[in-house]
């Protein structure tokens, strides 16, 4: 997501239409009913699960506009098709590389980086044998079929769509850009008592946030977190943690026979995520390009996300036998995919869209903007080649 603008979520946020308000009652009807159902509170991560992606109401699920201009955010599939560019020619490499290979991407947002990435690879004649989408969200599957056989007709029979992953194992590329930052997390507070876990509870029939013991996965995920930092949390810290995410990259490799899978989000290693100073952890909610920090604005309207620990991913992966190929920041990406030698060949576009490109870049690569907030991450089974992405600088040392 590029930035907004950062707001208490009680000033001056824009106030959803009465269909809007509607759903969102909906949808707190049913957390509430979740919450007594399971004695008087509930994790975050299963409230972040509702809140996105229960069928029909959730932000993903239902049928706000989410992406772009009019919607909440925009990420970088949606600011420029020359984002989908690089990583076909970093596609292109494995491709070419595999000698034949499906590309599987994971929630897709509008088909918008499918659609760039389909045809670049078409004009480089490396297109895969199928292009996969698993799209959890009815309504984004919808979108995302409406938008590919108009705008790639040609290329549609090639797109396959998916709810689940597929039931073969599959040779080629998975892609996933911001989707580990929409991943359920837990939260977690360090007090004088010990480790908390930040459920949400009822007061007054309004959201709360309730501390309980933090057990299980939890405890063992902060207690391991403290070790591997050599340091103790201070106290009234509070952070995140997916305590799912090994048994989700799990799932991902019993899929890859070979291949490369590459996430790209904005996140950190845990030295820098779970940083003393940062006490409040790095949850935030978009709506209408504002953004906030509280969760229980406008349920069901607005995108909540945690950023992601990159040091994490690669452990997991390392642990259930990936390889992590390469870690590094966005714009050092972008420039080993050929970021140079695409916008040359845009030199006889008129000023105004040179202008334009020019902007889109600066937003994809500044440091202060996606450039070093963003990062990319390379996990391959039975493929060992350096990869493009990483060639200027790999920095799997960082992490
Ligand atoms: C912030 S959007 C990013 C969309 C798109 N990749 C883009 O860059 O514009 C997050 C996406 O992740 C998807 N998502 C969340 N959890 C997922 C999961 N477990 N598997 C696949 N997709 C998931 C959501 O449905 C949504 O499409």
């Amino acid at each position: 997501m590029t930035q907004s603008k950062s707001l208490k979520a009680e000033s001056i946020l824009p106030l959803p239409d009465q269909d809007a308000l509607i759903q969102s009652e909906k949808l707190i009807k049913l957390i509430k009913a979740s919450i007594h159902m399971k004695g008087g509170a509930i994790g975050f991560d299963e409230f972040m699960k509702l809140a996105l992606y229960e069928p029909g109401l959730g932000y993903y699920s239902a049928g706000s506009r989410k992406f772009g201009a009019d919607g909440d955010f925009v990420t970088a599939p949606e600011l420029s098709p020359i984002f989908s560019q690089c990583l076909a020619n970093q596609c292109e490499q494995i491709l070419n590389e595999l000698d034949t290979g499906t590309i599987l991407e994971l929630g897709a947002g509008t088909g918008a980086m499918a659609r760039d990435i389909l045809l670049e690879l078409e004009k480089q004649n490396s297109l895969p044998d199928q292009y996969m989408i698993l799209e959890i969200s009815a309504d984004l599957k919808q979108r995302q079929q409406c938008n590919l056989r108009e705008t790639i007709p040609h290329l549609f029979d090639r797109v396959v769509w998916l709810d689940t992953l597929p039931k073969e194992e599959i040779t080629g590329v998975i892609l996933a850009n911001e989707v580990l930052d929409s991943l359920p997390v837990k939260r977690f507070k360090k007090t004088s008592s010990g480790f908390k876990e930040m459920k949400i509870g009822l007061d007054d029939d309004q959201f709360v946030w309730v501390d309980s013991h933090a057990e299980g996965d939890l405890l063992k995920n902060i207690e391991e977190l403290e070790n591997d930092l050599s340091t103790l949390f201070p106290d009234n810290y509070i952070s995140e943690v997916n305590t799912q995410l090994g048994k989700w990259l799990n799932s991902l490799k019993g899929i890859l026979n070979k291949g490369v899978m590459i996430f790209i989000d904005y996140g950190y290693s845990a030295g820098e995520y779970y940083h003393p100073e940062r006490m409040d952890g790095s949850l935030l909610c978009h709506y209408r390009h504002r953004v906030h920090s509280d969760p229980f604005y406008n349920v069901g309207l607005q995108d909540i996300t945690c950023s992601v620990n990159f040091t994490a991913v690669a452990d997991c992966a390392d642990s259930i036998g990936f390889h992590v190929n390469g870690y590094t920041n966005q714009t050092y990406f972008l420039f080993g995919c050929g970021l140079e030698k695409l916008l040359a060949n845009k030199n006889e576009l008129d000023n105004k869209s040179q202008t334009q490109i020019a902007q889109q870049i600066q937003i994809l690569t500044l440091p202060e903007e996606m450039g070093e907030r963003f990062k990319v991450m390379a996990l391959t089974t039975e493929y060992d080649n350096v990869l493009k992405g990483f060639a200027i600088m790999d920095q799997r040392v960082r992490l």
